[in-house]
């Protein structure tokens, strides 16, 4: 817990003040493991292997690759080094640092952005992973034994047709977020962290092992890795490149908050090549745990977002053991939800656990309570409210709620960030706190957040409001 366990009330203030002696995680490894837990969820296993599918496979992979590399690591960088420049939630953070080295509080409205966009996410996470719990029960009871598309599609058909049963799986996973969060960060987050981390890695080498003997693995392998430049086209790099900032947890002072609580004597850079490296695995582990079931059995690896709720279930009904994998599977996804939708939940409290004397645990059952409601628009679009469509084209208002997000905060918290960190900050001080001697790394960071993520990300941006 931040305000009482005091880790904050000793932390400087970003103004010249002393900087944070305790760390507020109990070591780099915990650390670590909670920005992974971050950064690992319903992207990385849900929404990158359907990606790479439409995006046909390697073209895809590879750019995604790429995008990783050039704009999602040196933004992680900048966010952990504001963090824990400033030892504050996102809000109060961006605004000291701005009135520091920008002379304008302004910059706080970064943090105020990233804030409302992550609570807002995190109320159509939360019902997606109540998909992901749904379907625990389903495959435990061998509801899919012998499943095939059709019955499979039928059933993914009836979860979203049922607002009750949604409002109940989302409910359910929004209290454990909230219970998590509100029992802080050091006996909460951590906790989670530490036991649920490692039993995700294990659950995802068990299904690629199990992929590997009972499914089509060297089709799979091939398909997500043999260079096929001729399918890039100017969407795929945007798909891309917006991937990365969503499964990285950029953009909206995720990685800013917990930074914050990052020791001294930490280096951000290898931390950042770390949390990327691990979050990349995690992708492309899932999908060699998806892709050689979905090709064994002759399945569409096209499917889109209904992947993996229509098709492996196919898949695992006609496995033996299907329904023990299965349940492993949908476990696992829930798992992977959880550490992110913390980090969801974590930053908003942090920023107004700054700026009011409500306390954490009524901040966190306050916020919570906004993003469950809110999260009944996102219930409502897929059944009731499946009409309402302010978009047009079919699209509801979870399709609303999932643009703004994605297509307008990300990007735009992605690239103030950048900008930040790479021209407001001054070369110095951002040399010092990455803990960077003056060279070819640091001038590389510095090109990379000065030009290339800013200039990537507001292309990003522009394409998808404009086309
Ligand atoms: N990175 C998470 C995922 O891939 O599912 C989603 C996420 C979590 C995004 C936390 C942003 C964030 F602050």
């Amino acid at each position: 817990m931040v305000g009482a366990e005091g880790g904050l009330d000793r932390a400087g203030a970003g103004d010249g003040a002393v900087r944070a002696a305790p760390p507020m995680w109990s070591s780099r490894l915990a650390f670590i493991l909670a920005a992974v837990g971050s950064a690992v969820g319903l992207g990385n296993i849900w929404k990158f292997p359907y990606m790479a599918g439409t995006g046909g496979g390697s073209a895809f992979v590879l750019v995604y690759l790429g995008c990783v590399l050039l704009v999602g690591v040196p933004v992680l960088m900048s966010e952990l080094m504001l963090g824990r420049m400033a030892r504050k939630g996102p809000i109060t953070a961006m605004a000291s640092l701005g009135r520091r080295f920008g002379g304008t509080p302004a910059w706080g409205l970064v943090g105020v952005v990233g804030v409302v966009a992550a609570v807002l996410i995190l109320s159509f996470y939360s019902v997606v992973a109540g998909w992901a719990l749904a379907y625990v029960p389903k495959l435990a009871s061998g509801t899919f034994a012998g499943a095939d598309a059709a019955r499979s599609a039928e059933a993914f058909g009836a979860l979203l047709a049922d607002p009750a049963g949604l409002f109940l799986w989302h409910s359910a996973f929004l209290l454990a977020t909230v219970l998590i969060v509100m029992r802080g960060v050091r006996s909460g987050i951590e906790v989670a962290v530490t036991w649920l981390m490692p039993l995700l890695f294990l659950m995802l080498l068990v299904l690629v092992g199990y992929a590997a003997v009972a499914g089509d693995f060297a089709r799979a392998a091939g398909y997500l890795f043999t260079p096929d430049f001729s399918k890039v086209t100017p969407e795929l790099v945007i798909a891309a490149a917006g991937q990365a900032f969503f499964s990285l947890s950029l953009g909206l002072g995720a990685m800013l908050a917990y930074g914050a609580y990052l020791p001294e004597d930490v280096s951000i850079p290898r931390t950042a090549v770390v949390i990327a490296g691990a979050d990349t695995l995690c992708a492309l582990t899932a999908g060699l745990a998806i892709f050689p079931i979905v090709f064994a059995h002759d399945l569409d690896p096209a499917e889109g977002p209904g992947l993996v709720f229509v098709t492996l279930p196919v898949a695992f009904g006609g496995m033996p053991f299907g329904s023990l994998f299965g349940t492993v599977f949908f476990v696992l996804i829930v798992v992977a939800a959880l550490t992110s939708s913390v980090a969801l939940l974590e930053p908003a409290v942090a920023a107004l656990d700054d700026r009011t004397r409500l306390g954490r645990v009524r901040l966190t059952v306050g916020l919570g309570a906004f993003a469950w409601l809110f999260g009944l628009l996102t219930v409502f679009s897929f059944n009731i409210w499946s009409d309402v469509q302010p978009l047009g084209d079919g699209r509801t208002l979870f399709d609303l709620i999932d643009w703004i997000t994605a297509n307008l905060m990300i990007p735009l918290g992605a690239t103030l960030i950048a900008v930040f960190a790479g021209w407001v900050l001054g070369r110095e001080a951002g040399r010092l706190e990455l803990g960077l001697p003056p060279g070819a790394v640091h001038g590389l960071w510095l090109a990379l957040v000065r030009y290339v993520a800013p200039l990537a990300i507001l292309v990003i941006a522009w394409r998808k409001i404009v086309g």
